[in-house]
């Protein structure tokens, strides 16, 4: 019983996730897709194959650092094909790093039309330093958040970028389901979806895997009423613990907490709330919490939109002011147990990575199967966001598997370019790290054009997180790079947090250093949709060729193919 607007039924299946019927792209006809839980050191082989009628696809698998097996990171165009309609690949790879994690498409904007999972590594009793925290043998609960769009992401980006269509979202979804930001007595029956229910007996203790699949600029503060939670882990990394009232999530964040069912038997709301751009049209979302014995009914309590204020203890919180010490940043946490490396040492690398939304004409998609869809010339200006004035353009092969295909002036950075503060400039933008470096990046949002705040995802390996501040608007690389040479930016070296994904304050900066000992291609990238597509990232190279494993047998290849003419034209 498929829509309504024909542009958006190019693709076969319909859901209404929050009560309105709008066209999606999922796995195995579900949304979202079947999670995936195992324990750390299993081996995981998944079969993707693609049903799409015209579009190539892949999957990542966020949070997995894929050490020795590059060539499964899902990334189409830097490790490996993509894959093409009526074809499959074969994901195998172990599960190395234990906490929670996700899949998803790194394919156009499938991930925000529903092509995602949880990925759940277990660790064991023994080798979980939090066990004593929570009744580790009681079921787990998972919270796979978004927000959601009313039609297809690419539809959204067009009405956008060529009509007087917004960039907001117009509601968000916990598993896959929700409703719109109404109150329930504005509801019509088929808005008033089931709600996702999460079941807790009183006196115990239960772990709650909180992942945000994000797309747009809608960082998500959750809470649950008369509870705190008590968060353990970030991005599949344990820190040590921390007792709050609620979390702000941004894209590709994930935040383990304990929730204490000390209260009476009854039912809480999970309460969601849309920070940025899902703020200026107050969506929330509700889930319920449920204790054993409660009746099987929905919160007296209204469930709708709330100032933030109400929120109390904030781990995470947008775009801190300066001098707010009640809420606690990501920088603050700390790590729970040492490494053996030495982080405090120098950095043998050191790169300032500074972005805003730039006004360029001639801009690209960063994946191109877009431009037939679109059918529109790119000759119009759009607002960029870009690092350091540089776009993300994919090659037309992926160098991982197939660097001898590319010609070598496809690579870039800032010493090959120039005059990118003008002219729009795109290239496969890569920087190259020695194996073994010890690597910090000082990311800067300079907080002029928009109120964003942009999630960075590393591919390949976790990172320290070791300083972060909001300044305010209008600010410059030379302005950090002199407050960094003159020892003003307070960095903790000592026991910072590990993740994967960061963001940063609007008008501000979040350092990381990462260990560069994971030879490949690794994708460094702003989370939200909208951003990757359009270019918002970089490539890192650690170590050279020699150094990476070597090519899977019989893996796919892609690219130009031109005919010779002795090959295939005979002269009698
Ligand atoms: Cu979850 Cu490169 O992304
Ligand atoms: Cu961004």
């Amino acid at each position: 019983d498929c829509p309504i607007n024909p542009a958006d039924c190019y693709r076969t299946y319909c859901i209404a996730a929050d009560g309105v019927q709008r066209s999606v792209v999922v796995i195995n006809r579900q949304m979202p897709g079947p999670s995936i839980q195992v324990c750390q050191g299993d081996t995981i082989i998944v079969d993707v194959i693609n049903h799409l009628m015209s579009e190539t696809c892949s999957i990542h698998w966020h949070g997995m650092h894929q050490i020795g097996t590059p060539y499964m990171d899902g990334v189409p165009l830097i490790t490996q094909c993509p894959i093409s309609p009526a074809s499959s690949f074969r994901y195998n790879f172990i599960a190395q790093n234990s906490g929670t994690h996700f899949y998803h498409s790194h394919s156009g904007f499938q991930r925000v039309d529903g092509v995602v999972g949880s990925l759940i590594v277990r660790q064991s009793r023994q080798s979980d330093p939090h066990s004593s925290l929570y009744d580790y043998d009681l079921p787990e609960h998972v919270l796979l958040v978004s927000d959601w769009l009313g039609e297809l992401g690419v539809a959204k980006f067009v009405a956008h970028h060529h009509d007087d269509g917004d960039n907001k979202p117009t509601s968000m979804i916990i598993n896959g389901r929700g409703r719109l930001p109404k109150s329930r007595s504005e509801l019509t029956s088929n808005e008033t979806i089931p709600l996702s229910v999460f079941n807790v007996e009183q006196g115990r203790r239960y772990r709650f895997r909180l992942i945000s699949n994000g797309f747009l600029n809608c960082p998500i503060q959750l809470s649950i009423d008369n509870h705190t939670l008590l968060v353990i882990a970030s991005d599949g990394n344990d820190i040590q613990p921390i007792e709050v009232d609620s979390v702000v999530i941004h894209a590709g964040e994930r935040y383990d907490f304990v929730v204490n069912a000390d209260q009476e038997i009854s039912s809480y709301w999970i309460r969601l709330h849309g920070l940025m751009d899902c703020r200026v049209k107050e969506v929330f979302q509700g889930a319920i919490l449920r204790y054993g014995g409660a009746p099987e009914s929905e919160p007296e309590e209204d469930l709708t939109f709330q100032n933030t204020e109400h929120f109390g203890k904030v781990l995470n919180p947008v775009n801190l002011a300066p001098g707010d010490d009640q809420h606690i940043t990501v920088a603050e946490l700390k790590a729970l147990a040492n490494d053996s490396t030495d982080w405090t040492r120098e950095p043998d690398q050191k790169f300032f990575l500074a972005y805003d939304f730039y006004a360029v004409n001639n801009w690209h998609f960063h994946d191109s199967q877009y431009y037939p869809i679109l059918g529109v010339g790119n000759n119009f200006r759009l607002y960029t966001p870009q690092i350091n004035h540089i776009s993300l353009r994919m090659p037309s092969s992926p160098p991982l598997s197939q660097f001898n295909s590319l010609a070598s002036d496809v690579f870039c950075n800032e010493s090959t370019v120039s005059n990118c503060v003008n002219e729009f400039c795109e290239c496969t933008y890569t920087l190259q790290i020695p194996l073994g470096s010890l690597v910090e990046l000082i990311v800067i949002d300079e907080g002029v054009k928009f109120d964003a705040t942009h999630p960075f995802h590393l591919h390949g390996s976790s990172f320290r997180v070791v300083a972060m501040e909001r300044i305010g608007s209008n600010v410059t690389v030379d302005q950090i790079r002199a407050m960094d040479e003159n020892g003003l930016i307070r960095k903790n070296l000592v026991d910072a947090p590990m993740k994967d994904t960061v963001a940063i304050p609007d008008g501000g900066y979040t350092i990381i250093r990462f260990l560069a000992t994971n030879p490949g291609y690794w994708l460094f990238h702003c989370h939200l949709e909208f951003h990757i597509e359009i270019g918002m990232g970089l490539i890192f190279k650690v170590g050279g060729h020699e150094e990476f494993p070597p090519v899977p047998e019989s893996f796919p290849t892609c690219g130009d193919w031109i005919p010779t003419a002795s090959s295939s034209i005979s002269t009698n």
